[in-house]
């Protein structure tokens, strides 16, 4: 019985080892983990200067083409006490709760609120005419 339950131990580190290194060998290999979304579903985006409010993962977003290459996802989630942004302009964002404001790379210009807006990681995919936020 106590080599039995040995086995069954041993197999079960021998295991985990082998998913770790497969986890390892994902990232390694590039896989990306992230959402895709498609331009012609934002096609404000595609253009330098375009926004899109964006719900990901049950959080919202306002996404800004910045550059011919790059996007800026910015949480629609004011970090005083987590109202919804719901006031944009070209000068940033204001939060209708108690009055902080934020400029559009999500810092902090007037309180209450402390820390910067919530950012996410984005990338452009030419080739699937899309992008990817993570
Ligand atoms: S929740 Fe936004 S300023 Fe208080």
């Amino acid at each position: 019985m106590m080599m039995r339950r040995h086995f069954i131990f041993n197999a079960l580190v021998a295991a985990i080892g082998t998913f770790l290194k497969a986890c390892a060998g994902l990232k390694a290999s590039g896989i990306e983990t992230g959402v895709m979304f498609k331009f012609s579903e934002y096609p404000d985006l595609l253009n330098v200067g375009g926004v899109a409010s964006i719900r990901i993962l049950d959080k919202d977003f306002i996404v800004t083409r910045t550059s011919a290459e790059t996007l800026l996802a910015i949480s629609k989630k004011c970090t005083h006490r987590g109202c919804t942004l719901n006031f944009f302009s070209f000068s940033g964002f204001e939060c209708p709760c108690h009055g902080s404001g934020f400029d559009l790379q999500g810092n902090v210009v007037r309180g209450p609120a402390l820390r910067p807006l919530e950012k996410l990681a984005s990338r452009i995919d030419e080739v699937k005419n899309s992008f990817i936020i993570y």
